[in-house]
């Protein structure tokens, strides 16, 4: 999408205060610090719409960005990471509780993007989370970020990996990405636009 106009319309911390009847919606999903606020801030083009941090769990309620394009509008959803160790586990608990009371019944939800660290493996966590989209017929794209922080060798190999690591996600919904230097952004709103629009 190319984006004319993109703006906050409501921040929750519990299901009562989700918004409803909107545009659809899509999810960004991941582990704290992986990049979700920075990738969202990218793909509107807007350096700090979404607040990010260099400490993991910066994201701790929803939030709703609403985006603009020429023929559509959609509502990208920010939520707070997972599995951060130093955050204190009742906060941990807490959060968890909140993505999926968004996650369960949202009928605005069209897609989901399940964001990835290219210098990590894809661990039980990513695998349980897109199983659990599957039930809900949710569809998934792999974002696999900060992508500028290899070289292009090591970045081919790491991406060849995730790639059969991710599996049942297909490849063509696994996205290299960098928000720092802007790669991947068209192909992400194509796959997004594609998933979004056609349900
Ligand atoms: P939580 O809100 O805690 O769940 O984190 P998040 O997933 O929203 O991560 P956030 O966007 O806040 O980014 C975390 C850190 O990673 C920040 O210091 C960002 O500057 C950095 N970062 C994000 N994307 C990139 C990238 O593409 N390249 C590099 N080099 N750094 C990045
Ligand atoms: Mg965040």
């Amino acid at each position: 999408m190319k984006v004319r106009r993109a703006e906050i319309v409501a921040t929750a911390a519990a299901k009562a205060g989700f918004p409803t009847a909107g545009p659809a919606e899509v999810a960004f999903l991941g582990r704290s610090n992986v990049g979700k606020s920075s990738l969202l801030n990218k793909l509107v083009n807007r350096k700090s719409l979404a607040r990010t941090s260099s400490t993991p769990g910066k994201t701790r309620l929803v939030h709703w960005y609403r985006v603009e394009g020429e023929k559509h509008v959609l509502c990208l959803v920010d939520l707070p990471g997972y599995g951060f160790a130093r955050v204190p586990k009742r906060e941990r608990e807490s959060w968890q509780k909140l993505v999926e009371s968004y996650l369960d019944g949202r009928e605005e939800l069209r897609a989901a993007v399940l964001l990835q660290d290219l210098r990590r493996d894809w661990s039980e966590d990513e695998a349980l989370l897109v199983e659990w989209l599957a039930e809900r017929d949710v569809p998934v794209i792999v974002a696999l970020t900060k992508a500028d922080k290899l070289k292009p060798m090591r970045r081919a190999a790491r991406v060849r990996e995730l790639v059969a690591q991710v599996a049942p996600v297909p490849v063509e919904r696994v996205i290299t990405t960098s928000a720092e230097k802007g790669l991947g952004i068209p192909d992400l709103w194509r796959a997004i636009d594609t998933l979004a629009l056609q349900r």
